[in-house]
């Protein structure tokens, strides 16, 4: 039996509070190293995943292949901001994001990880680390981690571990039959995933710069057509403590529930030529570090509906917000037909498959 906590009885975004809130949490508080005794297989799942690499002290982030900004040393270094997938950025001990060079002057200091380039990031700005709330486990808004100024509030533990999930396992990792007594949290609802996967205001989503902003699955998947009544969660398709790049990261195909259109598109050129669903219904159209071309950013997006009109807009006027329900066709299938347009797309594009 599992402790599934309904979330009827909570709001969203009192999760993690609820879990930070508790009075025993600090000391409740083990760390993930802990459930490997017990737990191997989510463990090593999990260890080699992105959530695991958040938010690194710099004696454990200097092993890995990270590079530096110019002039710096490890030693100038408290804490890694990811460095798994899309790009790294660094603090400095004072607990300050470093935005220039040592000697104050200009510097790009964001490492992108897929074609190594660097970024200005707050060129030049005092910017204090008050990212805790999504990158850390055990948050609380109060006080300053290690005594180090710029890190806004403190946390149980860097990262987001096992216990970010779970709650704080100090009751639990005793003994078998503890465990069994002093069961573990377990939350299925999507609004787990949200209180991170999330910017602003859920029912919008941000964009700037011709792109949506990362970390918005939950606002996309909230316009997409998986959550009109549909009820699938961020879990029906991910294993939750695997990677989504990994094999098994993605538990659910699409062919497993659109199995007519699976079979469909199989007899077209397309699927002919091993075009995978994902690369027109989740293109790239989101930018966490570098674009790779107009249409094409590095996240993939969780909006999935494609409008095939020619004059369909992805963004509001303004440029600050995603205009509609579905992704246009230039982010759709203009990163793989590079010299043509959105007319000669939306000729092809209706009943594609
Ligand atoms: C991103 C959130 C998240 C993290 C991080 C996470 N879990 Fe889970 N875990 C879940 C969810 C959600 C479920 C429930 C899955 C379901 O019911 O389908 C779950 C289920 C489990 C279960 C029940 C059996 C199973 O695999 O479904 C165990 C045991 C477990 N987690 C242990 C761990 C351990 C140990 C770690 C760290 C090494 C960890 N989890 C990290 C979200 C997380
Ligand atoms: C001493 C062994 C042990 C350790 C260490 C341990 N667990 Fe467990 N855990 C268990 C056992 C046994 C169960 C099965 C309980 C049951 O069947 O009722 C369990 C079940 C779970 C579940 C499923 C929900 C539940 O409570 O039944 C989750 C989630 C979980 N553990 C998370 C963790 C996390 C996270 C850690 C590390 C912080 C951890 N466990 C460390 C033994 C352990
Ligand atoms: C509302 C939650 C939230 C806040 C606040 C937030 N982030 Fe993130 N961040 C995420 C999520 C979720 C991802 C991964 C998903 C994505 O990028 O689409 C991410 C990804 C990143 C990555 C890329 C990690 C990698 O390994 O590639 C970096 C670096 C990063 N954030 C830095 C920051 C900094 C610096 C701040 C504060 C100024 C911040 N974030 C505030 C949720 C958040
Ligand atoms: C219908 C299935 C499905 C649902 C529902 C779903 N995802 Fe995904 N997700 C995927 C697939 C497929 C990928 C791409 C894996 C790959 O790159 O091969 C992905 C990728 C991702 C990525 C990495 C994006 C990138 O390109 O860097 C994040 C983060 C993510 N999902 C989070 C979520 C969250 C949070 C939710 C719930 C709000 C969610 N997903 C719901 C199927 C789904
Ligand atoms: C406490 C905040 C938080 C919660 C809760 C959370 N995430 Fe994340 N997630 C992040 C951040 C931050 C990143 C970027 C980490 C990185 O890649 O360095 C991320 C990255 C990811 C990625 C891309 C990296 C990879 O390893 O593939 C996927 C997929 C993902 N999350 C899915 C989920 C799902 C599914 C859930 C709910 C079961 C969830 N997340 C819950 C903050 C969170
Ligand atoms: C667990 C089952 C499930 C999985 C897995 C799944 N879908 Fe769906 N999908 C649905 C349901 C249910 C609907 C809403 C009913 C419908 O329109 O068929 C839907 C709707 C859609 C729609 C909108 C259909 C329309 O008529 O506008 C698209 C596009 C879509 N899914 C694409 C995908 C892609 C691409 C994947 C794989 C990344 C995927 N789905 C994975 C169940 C699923
Ligand atoms: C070459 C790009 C492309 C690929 C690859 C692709 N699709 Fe589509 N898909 C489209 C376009 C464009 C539409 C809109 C067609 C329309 O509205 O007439 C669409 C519509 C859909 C719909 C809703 C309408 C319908 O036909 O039911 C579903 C569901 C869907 N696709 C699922 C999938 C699945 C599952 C795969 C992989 C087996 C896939 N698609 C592969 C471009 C693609
Ligand atoms: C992942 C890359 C990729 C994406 C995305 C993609 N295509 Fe293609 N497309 C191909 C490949 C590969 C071929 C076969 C080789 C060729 O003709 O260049 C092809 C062939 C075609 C053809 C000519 C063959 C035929 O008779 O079917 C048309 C028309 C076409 N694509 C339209 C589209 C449209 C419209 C979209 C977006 C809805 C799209 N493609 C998205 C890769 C892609």
């Amino acid at each position: 039996m599992k402790t599934v906590l309904k979330l009827g009885i909570l709001t969203v975004g009192s999760i993690l509070l609820a879990f930070a809130g508790n009075a025993s949490a600090e000391k409740g508080y083990v760390g993930s190293e802990t459930c490997f005794k017990c737990h191997p297989g989510q463990y090593n799942d999990f260890i080699v995943s992105g959530h695991s690499y958040k938010l690194s002290r710099a004696k454990d982030a200097r092993n890995r292949p990270i590079p530096l900004p110019e002039g710096y040393t490890w030693d100038d270094i408290s804490y890694v901001i990811g460095g798994k997938y899309k790009k790294s950025r660094y603090i400095d001990n004072n607990g300050f994001i470093i935005t220039g060079a040592k000697d104050g002057s200009e510097l790009k200091t964001q490492f992108n990880i897929e074609d190594g380039s660097w970024s200005f990031y707050h060129k030049g700005e005092k910017k204090p680390y008050n990212c805790g709330g999504c990158h850390t486990t055990g948050y609380q808004k109060e006080g300053h981690q290690d005594g180090r100024e710029g890190l806004i509030g403190t946390w149980a533990q860097p990262g987001i571990t096992c216990e970010a999930c779970h709650g704080p396992a100090g009751d639990h990792i005793r003994s078998d039959e503890l465990a069994k007594v002093n069961k573990m949290m377990i939350v299925q609802e999507m609004q787990l995933c949200g209180e991170c996967h999330i910017r602003g205001d859920k029912d919008k989503i941000p964009a700037s710069g011709g792109f949506i902003k990362h970390h918005e699955q939950f606002n996309e998947a909230l316009r997409g057509p998986h959550n009109e009544g549909n009820d699938l969660t961020c879990i029906t398709c991910h294993d939750q403590h695997k990677s989504a790049k990994f094999k098994g990261g993605i538990k659910a195909s699409c062919e497993s529930c659109h199995e007519d259109v699976g079979r469909a598109f199989a007899a077209t050129t397309h699927g002919g030529f091993g075009v995978d669903c994902i690369e027109c219904h989740m293109p790239r159209a989101s930018k966490s570090a570098t674009k790779k071309g107009e249409f094409e950013g590095d996240v993939r997006t969780h909006i999935f509906r494609i409008a095939t009109d020619a004059d369909a807009k992805m963004f509001t006027d303004d440029g600050k917000y995603v205009a509609g329900d579905s992704v246009t066709l230039d982010f759709v299938c203009l990163h793989c037909h590079q010299n043509k347009d959105l007319k000669w797309a939306a000729l092809y594009a209706k009943e594609i498959h």
